[in-house]
């Protein structure tokens, strides 16, 4: 069936293959899968934090393009990323997170929903209430890390 065939071609093609993907580490991939999620809010979140300082110019359809894109990119199932037996490799997630998985999934919902309403708030046009937001995401992104992310790798 031509549908067959065409997944037959997709998967042969070396674009699906891991050996084309330049970040991954073909022996943890899912510790490259997180921390490519984590990578993209990082290069995300740090030139809207630029526009909130006031190191570049404010530019609302900008800001607010960045605050959908990292609206998208949080509610990416990045859970998988954390299977168990991933604690291991090179990694800065802590041991901790799979002890408390619960409430490490809780402040990963805590930050898609800041995220979700980062988005909206930025959409509405207000400056203010959008550096505000910001500052609020933040939070949300350092409860975590203060709990469940090392400085250095860990291993
Ligand atoms: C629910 C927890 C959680 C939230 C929320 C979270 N992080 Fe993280 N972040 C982590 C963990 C855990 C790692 C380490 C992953 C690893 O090394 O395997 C990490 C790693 C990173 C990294 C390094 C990625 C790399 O290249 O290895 C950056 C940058 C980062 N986070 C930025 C952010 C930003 C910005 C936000 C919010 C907008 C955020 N994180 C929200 C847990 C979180």
């Amino acid at each position: 069936m031509k549908r067959h065939t065409l997944l037959g071609t997709l998967l042969g093609i070396s674009l699906v293959s891991g050996s084309s993907l330049a970040h991954i580490e073909q022996s943890e991939p899912l510790q490259s899968l997180r921390q490519s999620y984590f990578a993209l809010l990082g290069m995300t979140f740090a030139p809207m934090g630029d526009m909130v300082k006031g190191k570049i110019e404010w530019n609302d359809a900008l800001f607010t393009t960045w605050a959908e894109d990292l609206n998208h990119a949080a509610q990416f199932g990045v859970e998988r990323g954390f299977a168990p037996g991933t604690d291991k490799g090179t990694t800065r997630a802590k041991p901790n997170i799979w002890s408390n998985m619960d409430d490490f999934q809780s402040k990963l919902a805590d930050f898609r929903a800041a995220a979700a309403k980062l988005a909206e708030t930025a959409a509405a046009g207000d400056p203010g209430e959008s550096r505000q937001q910001f500052v609020a995401t933040g939070g949300t992104c350092k409860a975590c890390h203060d709990e469940y992310k090392s400085q250095d790798y860990l291993y």
